[in-house]
């Protein structure tokens, strides 16, 4: 059985003492036998990372940090990124790569997010790669072609047993901040085409240990039927992430 995981994409919003404070109001309200039944993540801007662990360590609640995008070369000239060891050395167990905000807004390609991914397993976290499909391609072409292709991308060059560590978050981009959600059966089709495409590629028993998410718009009102679809397994949230009341709605539906 896969364990849900509810992931707090913060974005660029909040600083250390806002992050700080949303971290505290979640552990305030934090009923920790949640943690038996489902995983939490939350994803600051880099420099709220160590800030918000230090909270969740504090209150000794097990939410793990992740970062919202990585460099994939270990150091060097590359001005103003991270890389997969600063990250860890902050704490961090997870990264998101792939991000169609990365992808559209800083041409972020699917050979790059092939090389964030490698190297956040190189380091032993967690990588959550995104993958979705635009308005124009869910009208116009084939979105699970279009979106198993960017999977299929993600995965390139890794084994078995690094398969089964990854996250894959189905984004549809039109439903991103719109307030439009994809229908629990939009989006139970394209994680289960997902989950076809890793069974393919890398067997059964990974693609059942895979951890296929759903992400856009999702929020208190919908959280329900999409976590009962047999291929979604959480969500990966934005701005409901950013009040400690809705978060931890969320993370209670799926527990
Ligand atoms: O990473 C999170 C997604 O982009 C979803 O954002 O929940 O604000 O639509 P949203």
């Amino acid at each position: 059985m896969r364990i849900p995981l509810i992931a707090g994409n913060w974005k660029m919003n909040l600083g250390i003492a806002e992050g700080v404070v949303l971290s505290q109001n979640i552990c305030n309200n934090f009923d920790k036998s949640w943690l038996d039944r489902v995983d939490v993540l939350v994803c600051p801007p880099a420099i709220g990372l160590r800030p918000c662990l230090t909270v969740f360590e504090f209150e000794r609640l097990k939410v793990q940090v992740g970062a919202q995008n990585v460099h994939w070369q270990p150091q060097g000239a590359y001005t103003g990124e991270l890389s997969c060891d600063m990250l860890a050395s902050a704490g961090c167990t997870a990264v998101i790569v792939g991000h169609s905000e990365r992808r559209n807004l800083f041409g972020e390609t699917n050979e790059q997010v092939n090389l964030k991914l490698r190297a956040v397993l190189a380091q032993g976290m967690t990588p959550i790669a995104c993958v979705g499909e635009s308005l124009a391609v869910r009208e116009g072409h084939d979105p699970v072609e279009y979106v198993c292709a960017q999977v299929d991308a993600a995965l390139a060059g890794i084994d078995e047993a690094e398969a089964a560590r990854c996250v894959i978050a189905y984004e549809p981009v039109w439903a991103i901040g719109t307030g439009r959600t994809a229908t629990p059966e939009q989006a139970q089709q394209m994680c289960a085409a997902i989950r076809a495409l890793v069974a393919d590629r890398f067997g059964s028993d990974v693609a059942e240990q895979v951890r296929v998410l759903y992400g856009g718009s999702v929020n208190v009102g919908n959280i329900d039927a999409l976590i009962v679809q047999p291929d979604i397994d959480g969500a990966l949230v934005g701005g409901a992430s950013l009040e400690a009341s809705s978060f931890l709605a969320l993370i209670k539906a799926c527990a």
